[in-house]
C-alpha cells in the first residue's frame, strides 16, 4: 500500500521495528501512555517525555505504556537530569529498546550506559562536527531538528540542515529529521534526500488520544505559522535556549523571568548553571499549566510552525494514513 515509502524508510523501519520510519517526539507533559501507546498501535514509534519526572514516576509511566501497547516504544531523557544515570537504571529494568537523548551533549558514560542494557541510543547534533563525533563514539542514530519546531530550538532551518547533514551522513548513518513536517509531502522529500525516518510533534499533540486539555487543543486549531515565535533572549549571559511557542502572555512573563534571573545572577545569588536550571523549571511549569490546566493566557503553549495544518482533533491512526497517503502520492507523482 505504502511501497515506495516503504521502500525508503526500510533502514528506518528497521531500526525502530515499526510498519512505519515516523517517530511522535516527545513531548513534556503530552507524551504519556496514552499518547505514545497510540503512535506504537497506529505503526509509528511513540516517545515517553521524561523531563522532570523522577525514577519512580518514569517507572510506573513505561509499566502503563507496556500495558497499553505491545509494539516498539521510546524513552526521552534530558541529560541536565539530576538523576540521569537512575533513570537508565530504569529504563534498563524495562529493557526498553530506545533512549533519546536530548538537551545537550550526553554526559560521560550515559551512551554506554545504555547501550549495556543492549538498547539503541539516539542523540540530536547541533553541528555536523558534533554528529560525527557523537556517531563515532557509540550513538546508533541521530535527529536533526530545526528551527522551524516547536520546543526548544536550534538556529538553523530544517531544509538548510537537511542539505548539510544528509548527504555526508545519510549512506552510513540512521538520521532522521525533525521540525516543520506537517504533511506527507515534506516526508518524502527528506526520505528522497537519504534520511531513514522523520519526527514529528506539533502533528501529533492535538490528537484525539493526546491528554492535553481541551483549551490547549483549541488554541492549536485556531493559530497560523505565525503565531508560533521562537522566545527573545533578554540578557546576553543567560544560557537560555530559545522555545517556540504560540504568543501569549506567558511569552511575556518569560521576559520578566530572564530580567529576575539575571539580577540574582547579578547579586550572586545563583550561578550560571542554577540560573539555567530556574529557566528550564520556569518553561516545564508554563508548559504544565497550558497542556494540564489548559490555562492558555499564562501556560507556555509550545508549538512548531506547522501548528497552521493542525486544524480539528483526530485520531493518531488517522493523521498517520494521512501522512503516509500524502507521501505515497508524492513519490509516485
Ligand atoms: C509541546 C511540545 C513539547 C516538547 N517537549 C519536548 C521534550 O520534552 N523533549 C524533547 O526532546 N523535545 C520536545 N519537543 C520537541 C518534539 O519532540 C519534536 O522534536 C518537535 O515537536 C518536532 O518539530 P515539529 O513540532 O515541527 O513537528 C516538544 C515539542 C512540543 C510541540
Amino acid at each position: 500500500m505504502y511501497d515506495k515509502t516503504h521502500a525508503l524508510m526500510a533502514r528506518g523501519r528497521a531500526f525502530l521495528g515499526t510498519e512505519h520510519a515516523i517517530l511522535c517526539g516527545a513531548m513534556s507533559w503530552v507524551s504519556e501512555r496514552n499518547l505514545v501507546a497510540a503512535i506504537s498501535n497506529a505503526g509509528g514509534f511513540g516517545v515517553i517525555a521524561c523531563g522532570a519526572m523522577t525514577p519512580e514516576l518514569l517507572d510506573t509511566e513505561i509499566a502503563a505504556t507496556r500495558a497499553l501497547t505491545a509494539k516498539p516504544f521510546g524513552v526521552n531523557l534530558i541529560t541536565m537530569h539530576p538523576q540521569l544515570f537512575d533513570l537508565i537504571a530504569v529504563c534498563a529494568k524495562h529493557k526498553v529498546g530506545h533512549v533519546v537523548l536530548a538537551g545537550g551533549i550526553p554526559p560521560k558514560g550515559s551512551v554506554e550506559a545504555i547501550k549495556e542494557f543492549g538498547a539503541k541510543v539516539l542523540v540530536f547534533a547541533p553541528t555536523l562536527a558534533l554528529a560525527k563525533k557523537l556517531l563515532r563514539s557509540g550513538a546508533d542514530a541521530l535527529v536533526i531538528e530545526g528551527s522551524e519546531a516547536g520546543g526548544h530550538i536550534g538556529p538553523v532551518a530544517t531544509s538548510v540542515l537537511a542539505q548539510e547533514f544528509l548527504p555526508a551522513l545519510a549512506e552510513d548513518h540512521v538520521v532522521f529529521v525533525a521540525g516543520g513536517i506537517g504533511r506527507g509531502d515534506m516526508i518524502a522529500a527528506y526520505l528522497e534526500m537519504g534520511a531513514s525516518g522523520v519526527q514529528l510533534g506539533t502533528r501529533f499533540a492535538c490528537a484525539t488520544e493526546s491528554i492535553a486539555h481541551p483549551d490547549f487543543k483549541k488554541a492549536f486549531f485556531r493559530a497560523n505559522a505565525r503565531d508560533a515565535v521562537a522566545s527573545v533572549q533578554i540578557d546576553p549571559r543567560l544560557p537560555v535556549i530559545p522555545v517556540r511557542a504560540l504568543k501569549n502572555k506567558g511569552t511575556e512573563e518569560f521576559t520578566a523571568k530572564q530580567v529576575e534571573v539575571a539580577r540574582m545572577l547579578d547579586e550572586g545569588k545563583v550561578d550560571m548553571a542554577q540560573a539555567q536550571l530556574e529557566i528550564e523549571h520556569f518553561w516545564a511549569g508554563a508548559l504544565r499549566r497550558a497542556v494540564i490546566d489548559g490555562d492558555v493566557e499564562n501556560g507556555s503553549l509550545m508549538a512548531g510552525q506547522s501548528v497552521g495544518m493542525v486544524t480539528k482533533e483526530e485520531p493518531v491512526a488517522e493523521i498517520m494514513a494521512q501522512l503516509m497517503s500524502e507521501c505515497e502520492v508524492a513519490l509516485t507523482r
